[in-house]
């Protein structure tokens, strides 16, 4: 006869909620937006089912139903047009621009809701890169200036959170100063800091047609084969300012959520990225996998690593199926 005998921790559904040791709450969901201009635009993304470029007027509405779902946070992707983009990102700055406009729309309709914006340069810029392009190479210093610019831009608009993706060298302690000298002392950085050179990000550059023009980005992006590397971004972020330290994508990436949450006392976001989102649609679109169960056990394997939020297109859905769980209990 066996000494131990876990499954008497596990025999009915009241013992296991009883010690389920990490749950999901819709608060903990942050709702990523494609933004793109004009009225009623609801545009569908081939690599995305399910998810759309949104203008204004139907954002405001998917937040309207974010809310009731009890989800607090949104985090916002400006789709740009061709023409606007140029090698030094000038519409990223631009205060009547897209995305700062949207914001203050946002913010005055829901004061309440937590708007975050990317600060990159990569849907501004005709090279598609995060960060400005000289002779094929890219330069940390000068978008860096650029990089400030765009966040004092985003905080002006009213965001609560500017969150820096762009894997430039500097750029926490540089947003930092410049929005405190700016007044911004209550804007928080939520700093990608381990954000990883994936494939996982696929679709995501198709919705906001963003993919790079040429090469790759690993010169700033991390290698996926390493995790100390992450542990020293994470310490740099840490020293610079930053309020909550990303790990990007998320579910291949569980190790380094696990070490950056032991190694800083930060909350710790995780972002459960386009192409994550999209293979799970897939399998279960082709009848491969229950895409309901295969999401929301990404996500509470995503908390249990140590994300204390995520990042997820599967937010308002995850929301949904957690509300109508409590409503049965
Ligand atoms: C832009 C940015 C990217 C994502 C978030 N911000 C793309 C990239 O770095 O190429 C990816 C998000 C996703 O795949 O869902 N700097």
């Amino acid at each position: 006869m066996p000494l131990s005998r876990p499954r008497r921790n596990r025999k009915s559904v009241a013992i296991r909620s009883l010690i389920q040791e990490a749950r999901l709450h819709p608060s903990q969901l942050v709702l990523p937006l494609f933004l793109k201009a004009g009225k009623n635009v609801r545009e569908p993304i081939a690599s995305m089912p399910g998810i759309f470029r949104l203008s204004l007027d139907q954002i405001l509405k998917t937040i309207i139903e974010a809310q009731a779902l009890g989800i607090c946070a949104v985090a916002l992707f400006p789709v740009i047009e061709e023409q606007k983009k140029d090698r030094l990102a000038t519409e990223s700055k631009n205060p009547y621009g897209l995305l700062p406009t949207s914001v203050t729309a946002i913010k005055k309709a829901f004061p309440e809701i937590l708007v975050i914006t990317d600060v990159a340069m990569d849907p501004y810029s005709c090279d598609g890169h995060d960060g400005l392009v000289q002779d094929g190479k890219i330069l940390n210093d000068e978008t860096i200036e650029i990089l400030c610019a765009q966040a004092l831009a985003q905080a002006r608009a009213g965001a609560d959170f500017v969150a820096p993706s762009d894997m430039m060298d500097g750029r926490v302690s540089a947003i930092r100063k410049a929005l405190d000298q700016a007044g911004f002392t209550d804007t928080g950085i939520l700093s990608y800091c381990a954000k990883y050179a994936s494939s996982f990000y696929g679709p995501f550059r198709e919705a906001l047609n963003s993919a790079p023009r040429f090469g790759d980005k690993k010169t700033y992006q991390m290698d996926p084969a390493n995790s100390r590397e992450a542990l020293r971004e994470a310490r740099l972020d840490v020293a610079e300012g930053a309020d909550i330290l990303m790990v990007k994508p998320a579910l291949p990436y569980l190790d380094i959520i696990a070490r950056l949450k032991a190694l800083s006392s930060l909350p710790i976001a995780a972002y459960h990225v386009s192409g994550e989102y999209s293979m799970i649609m897939a399998a279960g679109a082709n009848g491969w996998l229950d895409t309901e169960k295969a999401m929301m056990e990404s996500l509470l394997c995503i908390r249990r690593a140590g994300a204390d939020l995520i990042f997820t297109y599967y937010a308002l859905e995850a929301a949904r199926l957690l509300k109508l769980e409590s409503s049965k209990a």
